[in-house]
């Protein structure tokens, strides 16, 4: 019997399960009216009807971050609030309609009513451009500091990741792999899953200490201790292990700037054996960067939250060739998943 603070191992059953998009369009959606409310304050929708222009433009004009605003301006055109011409944002009749100061529709005064702490960090990250985390303080260091911190977020991801991990087991073709290293694997999900379907596959999970309790009990409790084994470390300080079949990152790079992913790839690609493959499980933003409300809101959420986002395929696929690889092969995975592998070059 499990005891209450046990994290319940992934079934094979998860991954006949319905797919997680309306939970992730759930989750993406939680900072839709903070993106309004802070365009509004910042004055972006009076200005961009005044004289549409691009992100960066407009973030010069008014002294403003242009990665946050980028981020920001895509999330209010996938909401159907601005639309894109030749690389400017306008405001679209509905923007025009409720989010111009000066008329008696102007919905300023509500959207002032719902503003709280995600507002905030909306702002923050438009008009500085660093990520709010918890109330300003950065959340791989606060897991570092409290495990009480730590271990929700781990619960969270686990939860978030059972239905992926075990879609992805049930189609990944692992051949003869023997090793898999993941990096930034939380508790184990991706690899707990991959191993239980692949008997031949030894799987390390590379994250923080403070995920090492729940970790170890959810590995024994799955079946699989000594096939999958917890390296607790930074994954940026620590040593990896060479010689991998494959590298597996789940929902990592999209925590990170760019160069924060480049560190993460050229380890990643010393680590693999001549013939080994990474793997990037994530979500991908289409090329236009706004043609998907949740993708749109979730990169939004990502860069409040870790100071990272998402990315278009051309731009993974840049930094990929940046870090030493070769051509990519991308699969649409599961719900707003894709599945991105790639060999050395
Ligand atoms: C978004 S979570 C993804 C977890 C897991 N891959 C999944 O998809 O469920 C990012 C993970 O990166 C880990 N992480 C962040 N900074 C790290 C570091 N410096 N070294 C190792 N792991 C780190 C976090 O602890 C967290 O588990």
């Amino acid at each position: 019997m499990m005891s209450d603070s046990a994290l319940l191992p992934v079934a094979d059953a998860d991954a006949a399960a319905p797919d997680d998009t309306l939970m992730m369009d759930v989750l993406a959606s939680q900072y839709r009216l903070s993106a309004v409310a802070v365009a509004d304050r910042l004055g972006l929708f009076a200005a961009l009807a005044e004289a549409p222009s691009s992100a960066a433009a407009l973030a010069s004009d008014r002294a403003l971050h242009p990665h946050g605003t980028a981020v920001l301006l895509n999330a209010l055109a996938a909401q159907g609030l601005l639309m894109v011409h030749g690389g400017a944002y306008h405001p679209t009749a509905t923007a025009r309609s409720f989010l111009l100061p000066g008329t008696a529709r102007h919905w300023g005064p509500m959207l002032g009513l719902g503003w709280d702490e995600r507002c905030t960090a909306v702002r923050t990250l438009v008009t500085e451009g660093t990520p709010f985390g918890y109330r300003g303080k950065g959340i791989w260091d606060t897991h570092n500091r409290s495990r009480h911190h730590g271990e929700l977020f781990a619960r969270a991801m686990h939860a978030h990741s059972a239905g992926p991990a075990a879609a992805l087991a049930a189609r990944l073709e692992l051949g003869d792999c023997t090793s898999l290293l993941e990096v930034g694997g939380g508790v184990g999900t991706y690899s707990l899953a991959l191993a239980g379907r692949n008997p031949r596959l030894t799987a390390q999970v590379l994250d923080l200490p403070v995920v090492e309790r729940l970790a170890l009990r959810l590995i024994e409790d799955s079946g699989l201790t000594g096939r999958v084994r917890l390296r607790a470390g930074d994954m940026f300080g620590d040593p990896w292990p060479g010689e991998q079949d494959r590298v597996l990152f789940a929902d990592v790079l999209s925590d990170w700037d760019d160069e924060g992913c480049r560190t993460l790839l050229g380890r990643a690609r010393k680590a693999l054996a001549p013939d080994g493959r990474l793997l990037i499980h994530q979500v991908l933003l289409d090329d236009s960067r706004h043609g998907s409300d949740s993708a749109a809101g979730y990169s939004l959420a990502l860069a409040v939250m870790t100071g990272g986002r998402l990315r278009t395929l051309p731009e993974l696929a840049s930094l990929l060739a940046q870090s030493g690889f070769g051509a990519c092969v991308t699969t649409p995975a599961y719900g707003h998943y894709s599945l991105i592998t790639v060999r050395p070059d």
